[in-house]
């Protein structure tokens, strides 16, 4: 099973971004993009990160009817990236059509996985507000059960429930899990963190890691740094 550290390229522009991936001289980091920068820079800000070597893992969070879905997957697939995301809220039926529409002509498909709970809803919140009965675990596995059963290839979690997403779904399932930070550092707003090593420990794939290393003096140190602690 493949293991690596994402970089959170939580930039608002075009130029922050490369002027950031330009530090990196002799490696190609494996980089995520999420909404701000999509929205801000559009598709081409993804060609040109793929253009210069990188994988990228596409964090757009897709919800919406089946079809909508589907027909957004297929625009997406023709960007080439790795790796994408749906939220699982959004039902077996629609991960279903996100992964048809995301499977081009000659069967390649960038990973597809799917959120489970956000971290940031709280058992309190998903209980009184969105009138889910279950505790938060259970209620995790469930949808990370639902992703397997659409065919997706895993989920995106907490580090702290990769081990109960493995128990739910097998270790195949791939766990990727931001929350990460070094053990002598702080932890600015995320609460339920762990260090890269831990992460290994219970069963992490993917690391998504963001200002650990983003907001670093030497970002090249700080990303050699999580990639010996979470692969050794
Ligand atoms: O800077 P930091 O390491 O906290 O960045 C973590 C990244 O992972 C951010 O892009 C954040 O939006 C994302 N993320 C998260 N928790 C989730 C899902 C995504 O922190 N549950």
């Amino acid at each position: 099973m493949a293991r690596d550290v994402i970089i959170a390229c939580d930039f608002s522009s075009r130029s922050e971004t490369l002027a950031f991936l330009d530090l990196f001289t002799d490696c190609k980091p494996f980089v995520k993009i999420g909404m701000e920068l999509y929205y801000a820079e559009g598709p081409d800000i993804v060609r040109e990160i793929k253009r210069r070597g990188h994988r990228i893992f596409l964090d757009l969070k897709l919800h919406d009817i089946p079809n909508t879905v589907k027909k957004a997957m297929r625009v997406l697939s023709k960007l080439d990236v790795d790796m994408t995301n749906v939220h699982a809220a959004g039902t077996v039926e629609m991960m279903r059509a996100a992964l048809e529409g995301l499977t081009r002509p000659d069967g390649s498909r960038p990973m597809l996985i799917a959120v489970t709970q956000l971290t940031s809803t709280s058992e309190e919140r998903m209980q009184d507000e969105l009138l889910i009965g279950s505790s938060i675990r259970e209620t995790i596995a469930h949808y990370a059960r639902n992703a397997k059963a659409a065919g997706l290839d895993g989920v995106v979690c907490s580090p702290l429930e990769a081990g109960l997403v493995k128990d739910a779904c097998g270790t195949d399932f791939i766990a990727v899990t931001p929350g990460i930070r070094f053990a002598d550092a702080g932890t600015d707003d995320q609460v339920r963190i762990t260090t890269p090593a831990k992460a290994r420990e219970i069963g992490s794939d993917y690391i998504v890691v963001g200002r650990p290393i983003t907001a670093a003096e030497d970002p090249v140190a700080a990303y050699r740094r999580c990639l010996a602690e979470f692969i050794g």
